[in-house]
């Protein structure tokens, strides 16, 4: 029964031309017809009378892959009182049954992969490889939490105590769970809330990002099919409003959260305003991410894991490096090869395998990156702008670039895309050079490469983060190997895909027998 979790999803081998050419083609059939989502309440699809939403994609803004009608306060009344009413059963269903629909619907999202993958490249802009990765991190989380909550609630645990009294601790559902979940990984972040909320027992409403919406319901009607009970998980899409409403709401017992600092702040003011229980907020927001490359890196192994680092998914990730910060010793070589490798990335339709970047989420996203970029053009000293292709004016396309600075200072806080700032450092200034990524208050990635194992312990004791990575990228964490979450303006930790996430969505009771 406790059986741990022993290895990630496989995958598909992407790299043999027959297995991709097999699923582009079929990435494509998938998407013949734009197809219309909206509030799933105890399973059925819900409209409202407002007309629906256009969801149009990143990549080209004349093309529509299909349409929305947003929750209004009667979807999500309706939500939560289903939830509250199915809240004993689900919470009373036998750990390892509730364990084995997560597990089938771990396997059907492995059998409907393909349709997934092309939703999500079509509706969050994600390359091939990047909503490949999406897909296998969310069957890992389904399958890493039935693991988990078998492990967790199969019975009540022992706790010591005199001679004549039994003590013992059970893990118990705490009831309707809110998952509020971004777009930057539509599926995998969005299946992780809940796979976790429901292997605990709790109901969920489910609100995804205003720009992933589609996903989010391919990916709900799959664990409905897999045996989540329809009255156990609702899906409202909406913009923050609704993920508002459910947060003011006290019979949301517990608030799942990943996204901005702003909204963190908001549903935290959201709670405390309430005047009713208070229930626990899993928060995990941005970061300030830096990579340290000290004189004893070697400068092509920095460059390829930087550029992976900070160019990924358009930077689009909250593990993304946004600073590198380069030991003079070996700065001329590494930024003049990180000079060059920017200029190779190639823009480009996301479902073209060969694309290095795709577009940014949306043209708000955009416009908050070019502006950015034009002030750094003032403040800072170009280091390479990859430059936008012609056939990439149809969408929201930001080019790769990274930029010299003398002050760490110029960036304050996170700023989500492809845009690298790198500053050099002296000799016997690492300890400066860490504390002036503390001083900023994120806590969530730190890059290091160094071929010495002291510096290496070093940085582990001394940076405020939640994970380092030596000697290799800093992004695409593995559930179960690096659980992943911040500290600080980060988030509120128990870490995703970790040995204590679960826990907090349950709560612990204690009885005390004399025998
Ligand atoms: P966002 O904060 O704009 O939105 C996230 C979700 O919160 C959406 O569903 C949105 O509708 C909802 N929301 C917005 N305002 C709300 C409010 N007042 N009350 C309740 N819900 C509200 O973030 P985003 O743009 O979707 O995602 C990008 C951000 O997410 C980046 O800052 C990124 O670093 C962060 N992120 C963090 C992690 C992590 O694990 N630490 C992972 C992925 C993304
Ligand atoms: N878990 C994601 C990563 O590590 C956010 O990139």
């Amino acid at each position: 029964i406790f059986e741990p979790h022993r290895r990630a999803s496989a995958g598909l081998a992407l790299a043999d031309r027959t297995v991709r050419s097999e699923l582009l083609s079929g990435m494509a059939s998938a998407l013949l017809s734009p197809f219309e989502v909206g509030p799933l309440i105890d399973g059925e699809l819900t409209l409202g009378d407002a007309r629906p939403h256009r969801m149009v994609c990143p990549h080209d803004h004349r093309q529509d892959i299909g349409q929305v009608h947003w929750s209004d306060a009667h979807h999500i009344e309706a939500a939560i009182s289903s939830a509250c009413r199915n809240a004993e059963a689900w919470d009373l269903t036998p750990v390892d049954e509730r364990a084995r629909i997560l597990e089938r619907a771990a396997n059907l999202f492995e059998s409907q992969r393909t349709q997934l993958m092309a939703v999500i490249v079509r509706e969050a802009g994600k390359t091939v490889t990047a909503a490949h990765d999406d897909v296998r991190e969310a069957v890992d989380f389904l399958r890493y939490y039935a693991n988990e909550a078998r492990r967790l609630f199969s019975g009540p645990i022992s706790l010591p105590g005199p001679t004549g009294e039994r003590n013992e601790m059970t893990y118990r559902a705490r009831g309707p769970f809110a998952c509020i979940s971004p777009w930057n990984f539509p599926i995998a972040i969005f299946t992780g809330q809940i796979a976790a909320a429901l292997a605990a027992g709790n109901p969920v409403l489910a609100k995804p990002a205003e720009q992933t919406p589609l996903t989010a319901f391919l990916a709900t009607r799959l664990l409905h099919q897999a045996g989540v009970p329809a009255g156990v998980l609702h899906l409202l899409p909406g913009y923050g409003t609704t993920g508002a409403a459910l947060v003011r709401d006290p019979r949301v017992q517990g608030i799942a959260f990943t996204g901005s600092n702003a909204a963190a702040w908001a549903i935290q003011k959201g709670l405390a305003d309430r005047r009713a229980a208070i229930v626990p907020l899993i928060a995990e927001t941005g970061g300030l991410n830096a990579m340290i490359a000290d004189s004893s890196a070697l400068p092509e192994q920095v460059v390829r894991d930087v550029m992976r680092s900070a160019f990924d998914s358009a930077g689009q990730r909250c593990s993304a490096a946004r600073m590198l910060f380069v030991h003079e010793d070996i700065a001329p070589r590494t930024l003049s090869m990180l000079a060059g490798a920017i200029e190779e990335l190639s823009l480009g339709d996301p479902m073209d395998y060969a694309t290095d970047i795709g577009p940014v989420i949306d043209e708000q996203a955009q416009d908050t990156l070019d502006a950015h970029k034009l002030h750094l053009g003032r403040e800072a000293q170009l280091i390479a702008d990859g430059g936008m292709p012609e056939d990439c004016r149809a969408g929201t396309y930001v080019s790769p670039a990274a930029y010299e600075i003398e002050r760490i200072d110029i960036l304050k806080s996170e700023v989500f895309g492809p845009i690298l700032y790198v500053g050099r450092y002296q000799g016997g200034m690492l300890d400066k050079v860490i504390d002036a990524i503390n001083v900023t208050g994120y806590g969530l990635t730190l890059g290091l490469h160094s071929r010495i194992n002291s510096v290496a312990d070093h940085v582990a004791r001394r940076a405020k983060v939640g994970n380092l990575y030596v000697n290799r990228n800093q992004i695409g964490a593995l559930v179960g190997a690096q659980p992943f979450g911040g500290e600080g303006l980060s988030g509120t930790g128990p870490k995703a895909g970790g040995p204590n996430y679960v826990q907090r969505f349950a709560t612990e009771r204690v009885r005390s027998t004399d025998i």
